[in-house]
């Protein structure tokens, strides 16, 4: 893998295809991303992006991340969390995340370095407006996961 990773703050609409796989509602979407730092990981071409908010002075939360499907399961998922990591972990204590309660997900976050941290009950039920499914089961309650310094 010979990648580069960088932040793009013009534009930012034009990685909505790839957004759109992480969260599949675009007003969800544009609450986060005007304020947002979106990070693009390109490889011959754009592979990976990511969206990281300040939440205050010690805590940030990334917000999405997705891959191409036909370009994942390479590493280039973990190659932007290690990166994202490395950039923000120091200027902040903390970073979360938070995801449906989907056991491939919450490894995949696991194995970069996130522990469980808390749930947001109901989340995905009373905040968008149809219900969403992943491999086969409804998303309800927002599990949190946190990487500390
Ligand atoms: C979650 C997501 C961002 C991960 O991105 P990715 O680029 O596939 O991530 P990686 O390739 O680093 O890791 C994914 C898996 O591939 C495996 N993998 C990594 N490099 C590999 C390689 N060279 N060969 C084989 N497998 C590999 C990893 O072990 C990992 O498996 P695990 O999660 O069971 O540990 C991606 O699946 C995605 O875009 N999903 C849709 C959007 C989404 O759900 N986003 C998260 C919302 S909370």
């Amino acid at each position: 893998m010979d990648y580069r990773i960088a932040e793009v703050t013009a534009n930012k609409k034009k990685y909505l295809d790839l957004l759109l796989l992480a969260d599949e509602q675009e007003d969800m979407i544009d609450r986060y991303l005007d304020d947002g730092s979106l990070f693009v990981l390109d490889d011959e071409g754009v592979k990976c992006v990511a969206v990281v908010v300040a939440l205050n002075a010690e805590e940030c939360e990334l917000k999405n991340i997705a891959t191409y499907p036909e370009h994942q399961n390479k590493g280039y998922g973990k190659a932007m969390v290690d990166y994202l990591s490395g950039r923000y972990l120091g200027e902040f204590e903390t970073m979360y995340v938070g995801t449906g309660d989907v056991p491939k997900i919450l490894r995949f976050y696991e194995r970069c370095g996130f522990r469980i941290s808390h749930r947001d009950e109901n989340f995905f039920i009373d905040n968008y407006d149809h219900p969403m499914f992943e491999d086969g089961v409804q998303l309800r309650d927002m599990v949190y996961l946190r990487k500390d310094v």
